[in-house]
């Protein structure tokens, strides 16, 4: 046990972190359509597709399996499910909803009933224990049938579908849900077009205009949501969410500097940029000029955007990122689609990710200083393997390590002034991996018996730092 002292304040929002595609299952259940992660192949083949040119969004199960259509079965185990979280005392849940249970192909006018229903009985669940959801609109799950007809987030059509989604679960859930995401890792984009913004390029596309075109057609489209939902939801916060990992020089070459610079503006910066301060900054001119790169836009977008910022940035922090001007593939940290090279400070997961609590001080701060808004740490966790032991404990000790350093870490920023909303740790219950569809890369504090394999009775079981998130939580972050 470690004590540091209570820095966390009252109210702070405890908790952890979902997302529908990569634990509800029930693909076809209650009129759902077909998203993105549906049609994304499981094992380390995934991470390929998402990061080469030409993806067809075609479901081949004479190649693939397709973890995410079963995920562990939240859809049906929901109740169970949140038992455990308020076993723990979560005082928030992350979670997104799926945009395809809403609207199946996403250009319906009007909503589905079924899929309506669901979230609502898990709503009233979370709040039968005095847990708030917090609701992240779109988490890589765009419908399938935008891709494909529409191109995606490309069009422009795309924001008036977005627009019918944002109404229909604001006006439904207005009694329900006050903290709202719009898009999860919007920044992503950036590297991963798929999952992010809906499309795949083609073969030998230049990849910028339809890129920031579409980025442009997100920050329109997560402007007219803070606005419906200031409006329909007057006493709600709604956020942007991005991925932070802040980028270090790998030495004092100003050349590296000046490139790290360049890396952490264009890549943790510009979205957030654009949604907080509601406007283009200067430094993204000057890179479209170099890229070629004209947006389309419409009379009063960049109004809209300036008048509708977000109440509080959200962001994920998993990891730093080093980075030199010129590198070779050798010195190339190794599990990481942000790139970068290997820090020699640092220790990796398994899978590569460095570990680096301090930089999420240093990510806190950072975000305050630029930005003065509330921040909201609502993902951050260790996948790690996990073994069950014979008598069936699971003693996952560094995973207890990782997130009290982490913990510890925003203790500091909170002392250092940072105003922070809460913690909800990623994949409180272990479920299907984005970036490679596995379920053997565990975050949660509670075990599901499912894996890569496809076989387990997904029987849910308590690991050691549930009970350990249990005292963290129950001592207002006082004992780590
Ligand atoms: C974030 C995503 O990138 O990191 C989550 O918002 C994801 O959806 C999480 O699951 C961890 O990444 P991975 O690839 O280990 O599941």
């Amino acid at each position: 046990m470690n004590t540091v002292g209570n820095k966390f304040p009252e109210g702070f929002l405890w908790g952890g972190a979902t997302a529908a595609n990569q634990m509800e299952g029930g693909f076809h259940e209650g009129n759902k359509g077909l998203n993105i992660a549906d049609v994304l192949p499981g094992g380390k083949e995934r991470l390929s597709i998402l990061q080469e040119p030409g993806f067809n969004f075609e479901i081949d199960k004479s190649k693939y399996s397709y973890p995410n259509h079963e995920g562990i079965d939240f859809y049906h185990r929901y109740k169970e499910d949140i038992a455990l979280f308020a076993e723990m005392g979560f005082k928030a849940f992350r979670m997104s909803i799926a945009w395809t249970r809403i609207f199946p192909n996403g250009d319906e006018l009007e909503p589905n009933e079924a899929g309506l229903a669901f979230y609502d009985r898990v709503f009233d669940e979370l709040h039968k224990y005095g847990i708030e959801p917090v609701v992240t609109i779109s988490h890589y799950e765009m419908p399938v049938n935008l891709v494909k007809e529409y191109g995606g987030w490309r069009n422009r059509q795309v924001v008036t579908f977005f627009e019918r989604y944002v109404n229909a679960i604001f006006n439904s859930y207005k009694n329900k849900v006050k903290y709202w995401m719009t898009f999860n890792e919007i920044n992503s984009g950036l590297v991963m077009p798929i999952m992010g913004l809906g499309f795949s390029i083609h073969k030998e596309e230049d990849r910028y205009q339809p890129t920031f075109q579409a980025f442009h057609h997100q920050f329109v489209a997560s402007s007219i949501a803070v606005k419906a939902c200031h409006e329909i939801i007057p006493d709600s916060k709604i956020g942007c969410m991005v991925i932070f990992a802040p980028v270090y020089a790998f030495d004092s070459n100003p050349e590296n500097v000046m490139f790290a610079l360049q890396e952490e503006r264009l890549f943790n910066n510009f979205c957030a940029d654009v949604q907080v301060r509601g406007e283009y900054p200067a430094f993204i001119k000057r890179y479209f000029k170099e890229h070629g790169i004209e947006l389309e836009t419409q009379d009063g977008d960049l109004e809209l955007l300036k008048e509708n910022p977000v109440d509080y940035i959200g962001f994920s922090y998993y990891m730093s990122r080093t980075e030199k001007k010129v590198k070779t593939e050798l010195e190339a940290s190794q599990g990481n689609i942000i790139g970068g090279v290997k820090n020699p400070f640092l220790k990796a997961s398994d899978w590569g990710w460095e570990i680096d609590p301090e930089g999420l001080r240093i990510s806190l701060n950072k975000l305050h200083d630029r930005y003065q808004v509330p921040l909201f740490v609502v993902e951050n966790g260790l996948g790690a393997y996990d073994n069950v032991e014979e008598d069936g404990s699971i003693n996952d000790d560094y995973r207890i390590d990782y997130l009290r350093e982490h913990i510890k870490a925003m203790g500091e920023a909170i002392e250092d002034g940072v105003e922070l909303m809460g913690y909800t740790s990623w994949g409180c219950i272990d479920l299907v991996s984005a970036s490679t569809g596995e379920f053997s890369k565990r975050y949660g504090f509670i075990y599901v018996d499912k894996h890569d394999d496809g076989s387990g009775t997904l029987e849910r079981k308590r690991k050691k730092s549930f009970y350990w998130y249990q005292n963290v939580i129950g001592t207002n972050g006082e004992q780590l």
